[in-house]
């Protein structure tokens, strides 16, 4: 096949020829090549049907190609595609509003950009500039991003070391730990930032009280409380955000992945107090807040709310802790709603392995090996947990 030519219709392996030929190879990728989707189904270019429980790596948050979104990019596309923030523009006017309408509390005001790793970056940055301190808190094990203000931030496995030194002025404490978050939250601490649940970390979840204590910290030294929300919001959890779980409101909100159902959207959120004291100029970025994206965020936001999404995370997440509960081999469950930890008592990988044996794309977590992660979109119905525990039964089992 020649470089220009447009092929509907190539086969899995000629797909994964082209891209292993032309991308430069940094991802250790399934042997399947997916060209449709809908709902919690996604489809390969051989035609085979898979349950996707890993949700894209939690992007598909309503659920692939929900008609809704779709209707509202091609609807965008057809009006505008791209304008920058030197105008106004009512696709994002309309998307800022959505975005404040399900913000915690006190929290009205949005920058908008285009990955996590980006949104964390700007929020270290409102942590510095806002305090006027330098020193930023993050947890041993927590993942905020490659870029490299993200990955000074991030403790976990090779990702920073392979590039170390990272930006100055980061310190590592042990996630849970309050009496080291004591020692590292004084007043010359910025911010503190951290996955509410730490996902990629191997699902390890942040009590309500751990949270209420970081809090008082916070409060009490002037350093920002700033969750990563790139996962666990909005809705994943059985909350909009996740301290809503437990009455706990950070200063910042970082979040992306599915924001947007797939288009490329973050957002940073933070509390009125915070949002005043940010000043023209401090932050930019050409393609945050495009017309296609915030279409994309405003029918992402009033599908969740109008399918009532956020609650369906909530009762299908118990819903699997209930099904997998008494699974030979299964030991314990992390995270919340749909953002689901399965601890086993074997490795993962070949669980993961097992069940695309059965037509279910799941995950791993590269910082526990025994951890099993769900990470679907919130649209998944009561009768795909059904077959989803029917087949980790199975696999557990070793048929
Ligand atoms: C918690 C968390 N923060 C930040 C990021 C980085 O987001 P992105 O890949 O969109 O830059 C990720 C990506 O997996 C993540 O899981």
């Amino acid at each position: 096949m020649s470089v220009n030519e447009t092929d509907t219709a190539m086969t899995t392996a000629e797909i994964r020829e082209l891209e292993s030929r032309y991308g430069i190879p940094t991802y250790a990728q399934l042997p399947i090549a997916v060209v449709g989707g809908d709902g919690s189904w996604v489809t390969d270019a051989d035609g085979r049907r898979w349950l996707d429980l890993y949700g894209g790596h939690a992007v598909a948050l309503t659920g692939h190609c929900h008609p809704r979104v779709v209707k509202a990019i091609q609807d965008q596309a057809g009006k505008l595609l791209f304008y920058s923030n030197v105008v106004a523009n009512d696709a994002r006017a309309r998307a800022l509003r959505s975005i404040a309408g399900i913000a915690p509390k006190g929290f009205s005001r949005t920058f908008l950009c285009n990955s996590g790793s980006e949104a964390n970056e700007a929020a270290i940055k409102i942590a510095r500039r806002t305090t006027g301190r330098r020193r930023v808190v993050s947890m041993i094990n927590g993942f905020h991003g490659r870029t490299m203000g993200s990955l000074s931030a991030t403790a976990l496995g090779h990702y920073l070391a392979d590039y170390a030194p990272g930006v100055p002025d980061h310190e590592f404490i042990p996630f849970g730990d309050l009496a080291a978050a004591e020692r590292a939250i004084t007043d010359t601490a910025a911010g503190i930032l951290l996955e509410p649940i730490q996902s990629m970390g191997g699902m390890w979840t942040a009590t309500a009280e751990y949270l209420r204590g970081l809090r008082a910290l916070c409060d009490r030294h002037g350093t920002l409380l700033m969750f990563d929300e790139v996962q666990t919001g909005p809705g994943r959890t059985g909350a909009w955000w996740y301290g809503e779980n437990f009455d706990v409101q950070p200063d910042v909100i970082t979040t992306a992945k599915g924001l947007g159902s797939g288009v490329p959207v973050a957002a940073v959120i933070a509390s009125d107090a915070v949002a005043a004291k940010v000043k023209e100029g401090d932050q930019g970025t050409t393609f945050g807040g495009g017309p296609l994206a915030c279409a994309a965020v405003e029918a992402t936001i009033a599908v969740l709310r109008d399918e009532h999404l956020v609650e369906n995370a909530a009762a299908r997440g118990a819903q699997i802790a209930d099904a997998v509960r008494s699974i030979a081999g299964v030991t314990g469950m992390r995270g919340r709603g749909l953002l689901s930890g399965i601890v086993l008592d074997r490795d993962a990988g070949p669980v993961v392995k097992a069940l695309r044996g059965h037509g279910i794309l799941a995950g791993s977590t590269p910082g526990d090996a025994k951890v099993l992660r769900l990470l679907p979109p919130l649209v998944l119905t009561e009768s795909e947990v059904e077959t989803f525990a029917r087949a980790l039964h199975a696999v557990m089992k070793g048929a």
